[in-house]
Parts: C-alpha cells; structure tokens; sequence
C-alpha cells in the first residue's frame, strides 16, 4: 500500500497529511449469525479519500454504519478525530464516546433523508441548533454560507418535493458539512439520481475532497474515483481484499476476486478503459498486468 505522502498530489490535487483521522482496527458485525464485518482494519489520514467498493452484500454499508454506530460494532477498535471507542461496551463513558464520534462524522446516504417538511436552510441548520446548541442567526448565516457553496443560492427556500434529485443531495452534504465533521461518510451517494444529475452531486464531493475534508465513500462511479480517490479498497464477503491507488486496483488488481468483481463492472462503468485492456464485454477476464499497455501504473 502507498504511504500517504506517496499519494499527495498524485491522484487527487488535494494535500494528504500525516494525521491520522481514522483507526478502525479489528472491527466486527454480526446480524444474528450472520458474520458481516470479519476483522477489518483501516487508517485514513487527514485529506485522503478512500473509496470503498465491492459486491452487493459484502458490508459496505455496514461498514461505514459501524463507524458512526448508526450500527452498534460487536467488537473491535474505532478511533475518530481523537475519540476512541472499544465496541460492545455499555456503560456512561461508552455511551459519551459514541456520542463524541457521532459528532465527529458527516454522513450521506443514497437517498438523501431530507426532513419533508423543512425547507433545504431549515434541514440544513436542525442539526447545529438542536445537536450543537447554535444560535438561530448564525446557524443560517452558515446554512447559507454551505448552501451557496454546493450550487444552492437560489433555492435555500425550497422544500425537497420542489427540488431534483442533485439538488436535495447536495442539500444533505450541506447539511452533513453543517454540523463541522472531521469525516465526510458518503454510501452510493450518486446512486439513486438520473445519469444527467450524477455530475453536479459528484462535482460538489470533489471540491469538498479539494478542500481537504477526509472522506470514506461507497461508490462504483470510477471516473470519480480515478479523479479524487487517494486510495481504493475492495471489499468482499466482510473483508477487506485488496486497496491501493485507483489506477492499482482497477486496472492491475492482485486478487482473483477483485479481478473477478471489475469483470463485471469495467465494462458498463468504464467502457473506454474496459477496451484499452482488452475487455469487451461483461464477464471477459483481465489481461495480465505485463500485457497491458503502460504497464503497472495503467492510467
Ligand atoms: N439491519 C440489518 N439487519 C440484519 N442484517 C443486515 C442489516 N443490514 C445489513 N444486513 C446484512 O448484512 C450484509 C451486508 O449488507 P450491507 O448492506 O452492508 O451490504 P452492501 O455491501 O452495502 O451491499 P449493497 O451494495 O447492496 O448496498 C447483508 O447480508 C445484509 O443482509
Ligand atoms: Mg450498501
């Protein structure tokens, strides 16, 4: 794997420092019986943003749920920002750390979960008021400050039902950004939204990656990932694989079944790519990395 002062500058125009802002080490889920997070261990540095892809059910989601316990882990170690959690305790200092980590993590989800009945500056200043005992001026002062930031000065009145589908995104990363996370949590923010808005909710998260935030995002969207990704991690089956700069693992990934996942996904995502390595349709394997023209940097 890259170190982080290897990557700066390198895939992403934005500066990777030393700090570490996550620890998760050892981290665990069970549904039940049902084993979903096996021991997964990761370190994100202050402006690196990592992309986390893999198959539907490998964990992604609940991954990024465990670290702002939206989702309680069963055990292991999560450190955010300075807060360190063991999982699977109880008691009133556990209670306070989850409590502190939450503060800690921005997160956006595939389908917005804007409130109704508040307009985008209402959904934007609830958390800071409420969470954060701001007052109401200057919580909107900074609720407008955010939302003309992602494209939205001329609908900070709007309520969701008059907004598209990029707009009540970028309300929600607004929001998120209101409450001044250390970590930005994105899961398939793109996903849910016509091809023709992917763009501006894309363009938003990369001038938040350029403005140093640190970001973990679930997203198959490679264009983006190729642009802003320090690093990305395949997931499979609740482990972590395989990870290395995008250029890496999407185009000379190690593992048979990160080769066998993007099999699938190159050719619908990345089309051009798909072909410039031989890949014409869905499910042809990957040429070996010596065949591959430019050779193991790709891209
Ligand atoms: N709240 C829950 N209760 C019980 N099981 C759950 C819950 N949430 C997720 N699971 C299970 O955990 C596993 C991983 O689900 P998860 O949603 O994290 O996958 P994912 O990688 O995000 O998939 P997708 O790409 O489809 O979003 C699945 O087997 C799923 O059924
Ligand atoms: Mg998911």
């Amino acid at each position: 794997m890259a170190t982080p002062e290897s990557n700066a500058g390198r895939q992403g125009r934005h500066h990777v420092g030393r700090e570490v802002v996550v620890k998760v080490e050892g981290l665990h889920k069970y549904f039940g019986r049902n084993h979903v997070l096996r021991g997964v261990d990761l370190e994100v540095h202050k402006g690196e943003v990592v992309v986390l892809i893999g198959p539907s059910g490998s964990g992604k989601s609940t991954f990024l749920r465990c670290l702002n316990f939206l989702e309680d882990p069963t055990s292991g170690d999560i450190t955010i920002g300075g807060v360190h959690v063991t999982c699977g305790g109880h008691g009133s200092a556990f209670k306070r750390a989850v409590h502190d980590i939450r503060m800690k993590c921005g997160m956006v989800f595939q389908e917005f979960n804007l409130f109704p009945h508040k307009d985008a500056t209402e959904n934007v200043i609830e958390g800071p008021i409420l969470v954060k005992g701001e007052k109401k001026d200057e919580a909107i002062r900074r609720a407008h400050d955010l939302l003309t930031k992602v494209g939205l000065a001329e609908r900070m009145d709007y309520f969701p039902s008059q907004l598209s589908g990029g707009q009540k995104q970028r309300v929600a990363i607004a929001r998120a950004m209101a409450m001044d996370p250390v970590l930005m949590l994105f899961d398939e923010p793109t996903s849910a939204l016509d091809p023709e808005l992917i763009g501006e909710v894309l363009k938003v998260m990369k001038g938040l990656a350029d403005g140093g935030m640190t970001m973990i995002v679930v997203s198959h969207e490679m264009g983006f990932s190729r642009d802003v990704a320090d690093r990305v991690v395949y997931m499979d089956e609740g482990q972590f694989i395989e990870q290395g700069p995008p250029s890496q693992v999407f185009f000379h990934p190690r593992d048979e079944r990160t080769r066998r996942f993007l099999r699938h996904v190159l050719p619908e995502k990345e089309p051009e790519h798909a072909a410039e390595l031989g890949i014409t349709e869905v499910g042809q394997d990957l040429p070996a990395p010596e065949a591959t023209p430019g050779g193991a940097e790709g891209s």
